[in-house]
């Protein structure tokens, strides 16, 4: 579980079991995003030095990337009717957190609440906002796999 206190302020985002997609390698790859989140709001509150925050931020761009692709292959998998769409949002985030990541790197200007604010809404963007609609696709899906195959 994700330490809710961090240096004395609340973790920036907290795991919560309703986030759950039902999808093991999703919801496995939504718990590490949410811990990555918090460990780029945690360097930054100890001030860490930026090239610290790059080199966090830079893993999180890439493990999105994966996660992205690894969500749309299961999606594809299932069947599901709105995987177009989702591809098309899945880019759209990409771009947003690799603009970021651009900005971080060339802009000598110091990082901002601002950043920290945008990643929080990064992330339950995703996973509030469109992944729990595969969720309740998968779910029903699975309910109705359930009773028309029982197990035997
Ligand atoms: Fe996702």
């Amino acid at each position: 579980m994700i330490a809710a206190w961090v240096g004395g302020e609340m973790a920036l985002v907290r795991w919560d079991d309703k986030y759950l997609v039902g999808n093991p390698d999703v919801d496995h790859d939504h718990r590490t995003l949410f811990a990555m989140i918090n460990e780029f709001h945690e360097a930054f509150q100890e001030s860490k030095k930026r090239g610290e925050l790059i080199v966090i931020l830079r893993r999180l761009v890439d493990y999105s990337e994966r996660h992205f692709q690894r969500e749309e292959a299961i999606m594809s998998a299932a069947g599901y009717p709105a995987l177009d769409e989702h591809h098309a949002a899945h880019e759209k985030l990409f771009e947003t957190i690799f603009e970021l990541n651009d900005k971080l790197e060339s802009d000598p200007a110091p990082l901002d609440r601002q950043t920290i604010a945008f990643l929080r809404t990064w992330l339950s963007d995703h996973v509030i906002a469109q992944d729990l609609k595969l969720g309740a696709f998968l779910r029903e899906k699975n309910g109705q796999k359930l009773e028309s195959k029982p197990e035997s």
